[in-house]
């Protein structure tokens, strides 16, 4: 290694700093939404918290206050394309161009897809694809004007991959629609350095992962380690592609779902 690569590339190059960022986390009032936004305010992010709960959202941007990160909450609907340029403008004025937005909020469908009223398949596509499509091209064009670089990460699910047929057509057929979208989208923009990347658990505790529990029993002993994911396991592969090292990855969804599905 030579000295000025021993000076821009400081052994190992894996900084988690996000001072200086601003975040806007979808879907943070609950589930791995909130842990999203607690990690990345613990990482030095300005946070930006969003969802349609405003009481929660509160709650949340409290927690993290109170424990020295900084944080706003802002109700939103993500079906609602004025609210999402809402959100973006309340972010930019309280804290600076938002640099790195996570999609994180979703909703499943949670029955059979001959069963779904127009009004119930709407809502998943405009929750799951619409919503972060349309935010994700309005932080980029944000960006772009500002001459920044920028970083965002789609929620995907291990259920774009698999599907044995227990009432999830449509979301599967969503996230799938997410990993398409994060690999367009991360070739579209590569050239403004913004990078779009996904992350795609397997079972993790949430509510919406209770309410699927709820309806089907639980199943952790059937999964391979015989557990649920917990969201903290998620905090690295979150900082992972929204800080400074994975400069370089771009269009790839990264499954973190503990073997529990197969390949
Ligand atoms: N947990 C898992 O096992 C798992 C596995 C694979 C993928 N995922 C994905 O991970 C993401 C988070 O899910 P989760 O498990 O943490 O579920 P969750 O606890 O139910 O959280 C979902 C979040 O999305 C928000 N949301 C839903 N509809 C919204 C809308 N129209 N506008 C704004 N916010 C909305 C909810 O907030 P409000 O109700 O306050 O609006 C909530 O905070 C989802 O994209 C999900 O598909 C989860």
């Amino acid at each position: 290694m030579t000295d000025s690569e021993a000076q821009d590339f400081p052994l190992p190059y894996a900084s988690t700093d996000l001072s200086g960022q601003v975040a806007l986390v979808t879907g943070a009032s609950s589930g791995l939404g909130r842990r999203f936004a607690q990690t990345l305010a613990a990482a030095g992010a300005r946070v930006v918290v969003t969802g349609r709960r405003g009481d929660r959202l509160k709650e949340v941007a409290d927690e993290i206050v109170s424990t020295g990160g900084q944080c706003e909450p802002f109700t939103m609907d993500v079906t609602d394309a004025t609210d999402c340029v809402s959100a973006l403008d309340h972010a930019e004025s309280a804290f600076g161009t938002v640099t790195i937005l996570v999609n994180n909020a979703g909703i499943p469908d949670a029955q059979r897809a001959h069963k779904m009223s127009l009004e119930a398949i709407d809502a998943v596509i405009a929750t799951n694809v619409r919503g972060p499509f349309v935010l994700s091209c309005e932080v980029a064009r944000r960006l772009i004007a500002a001459g920044l670089p920028g970083r965002i990460v789609n929620l995907s699910s291990m259920a774009a991959f698999n599907y044995t047929g227990n009432g999830a057509a449509l979301y599967s057929s969503t996230k799938a629609a997410v990993n398409r979208m994060t690999e367009a989208l991360a070739v579209e923009w590569v050239r403004y350095g913004i990078n779009v990347n996904a992350i795609s658990p397997g079972s993790f505790a949430s509510e919406m992962h209770d309410g699927m529990v709820a309806r089907v029993g639980d199943f952790s002993q059937r999964l391979p380690r015989k557990r649920f994911g917990e969201p903290a396991q998620l905090d690295s592969t979150l900082l992972f592609l929204v800080g400074p090292s994975s400069e370089v990855v771009t269009g790839t969804v990264i499954k973190a779902d503990d073997g529990q599905f197969p390949r």
